[in-house]
């Protein structure tokens, strides 16, 4: 790989591990010993953070929006929700290359997780929404996703007597895009997943395995941590699939628009093939792997990322031990994230 690159992967890793330095703060000089013993040993010096246990949302909105992600009502004709393809017992993806709007068209790309979603710094592969609001638009009115119109959706909502009560509950001026969006958005927020691996970040040295600790181990020394760090291991850059070698030219498979990533939001061409780093939170649960769907497995991911990000051939056993601490990131949904019936 060139300097000009390795250069560049430096860089992100200096960035992101400039930022974890910060926060936690440092411990105050009159602390006595006694206190900074039982402060967590290993949070303030790695690149991944721990999720909050909680999140401050207000429940009412969370408990509107997961109604709202959960009805069919959002879609042209009446077959398909958000969490047709962003379900909740696949790690809020689903388990198809690329997903399947109303009347079964396909789209073009794989659909990522909503869970933790609100940690990623812009939504979407290409970045092209700023925050989760913004985001939960798009697919109403994607022809090939849910095919409805917004007019149309606040108007069937406002004549359901259920629903037209709890917004006016909630919101001064009762149903209208921006609300729904917002109450999608809050219950999304809500749907944060705390996993083993978080409980290790706190201190807790016993909640992980030997094999884990190793694994993560791994994942920082051969350099994943440049691209995949903070809270969502994700979430925090664009970069370039590819970054070392042309994944595209050997993927076997004709290059698509969504294969251009950011480029087709700023048509910059030097943004050609760049993505938001993906969050690799849950990720045991989310296959396939990669924008496009290609990869059916971790492992193939995993060496895929050697291969094309970093300029290194992983062996089976590193590749093996990655995935095994990967597994340790799979956490638990809140109580609330279903519905109760
Ligand atoms: C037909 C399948 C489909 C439906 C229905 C759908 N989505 Fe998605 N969703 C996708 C796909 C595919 C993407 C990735 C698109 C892209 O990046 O260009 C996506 C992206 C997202 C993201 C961005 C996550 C990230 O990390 O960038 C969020 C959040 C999300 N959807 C929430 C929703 C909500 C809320 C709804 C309902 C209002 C919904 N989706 C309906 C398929 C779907
Ligand atoms: C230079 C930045 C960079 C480095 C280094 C990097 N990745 Fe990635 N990773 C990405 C990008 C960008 C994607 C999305 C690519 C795509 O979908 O085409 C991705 C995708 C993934 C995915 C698939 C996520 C999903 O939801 O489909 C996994 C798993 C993954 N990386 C693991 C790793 C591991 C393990 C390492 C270290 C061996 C690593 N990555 C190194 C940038 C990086």
């Amino acid at each position: 790989m060139s300097e000009m690159k390795w250069a560049l992967v430096i860089l992100a890793a200096v960035a992101v591990t400039g930022c974890t330095k910060k926060n936690p703060p440092a411990p105050a000089a009159e602390q006595t010993d006694a206190v900074q013993e039982q402060k967590p040993a290993v949070a303030a010096v790695e690149p991944i953070l721990p999720l909050p246990s909680s999140v401050d949302v207000d429940m009412d909105k969370v408990i509107l929006g997961r109604s709202l992600y959960h009805d069919t009502m959002l879609s042209g004709d009446g077959t398909v929700a958000c969490v047709t393809c962003h379900s909740l017992d696949h790690g809020g993806a689903e388990p198809r290359k690329t997903s399947k709007g109303i009347r079964g068209q396909i789209g073009p790309i794989n659909s990522p997780t909503v869970l933790n979603s609100g940690y990623n710094f812009v939504q979407f592969w290409d970045g092209r929404a700023k925050d989760l609001q913004e985001q939960a638009a798009g697919p109403v009115a994607n022809p090939i996703e849910m095919g409805a119109n917004w007019d149309e959706v606040v108007e069937r909502l406002e004549q359901n007597k259920e629903y037209a009560a709890t917004f006016a509950k909630l919101y001064d001026d009762g149903v209208t895009q921006a609300n729904a969006t917002d109450a999608i958005a809050e219950y999304e927020k809500s749907l944060i997943t705390p996993s083993r691996f978080d409980k290790f970040l706190l201190g807790d040295q016993d909640a992980i395995t030997d094999a884990e600790k190793k694994g993560y181990a791994t994942f920082k020394e051969v350099g994943c941590t440049a691209c995949h760090a903070g809270i969502n291991v994700g979430g925090t850059m664009f970069q370039k699939m590819g970054l070392v070698k042309d994944y595209f030219a050997e993927r076997g498979t004709q290059l698509t628009d969504a294969d251009l990533g950011r480029f087709n939001v700023s048509k910059n061409a030097a943004e050609k093939h760049f993505f938001k780093v993906p969050s690799l939170r849950n990720i045991e649960l989310t296959p396939p792997y990669l924008h496009d769907g290609s990869q059916e497995t971790l492992e193939s991911t995993v060496k895929i990322m050697g291969t094309y990000q970093l300029g290194r051939e992983l062996t089976d056993a590193q590749v093996n031990s990655i995935v095994t601490f990967l597994k340790s990131l799979t956490g638990e949904l809140p109580a609330h994230a279903k519905p109760a019936s």
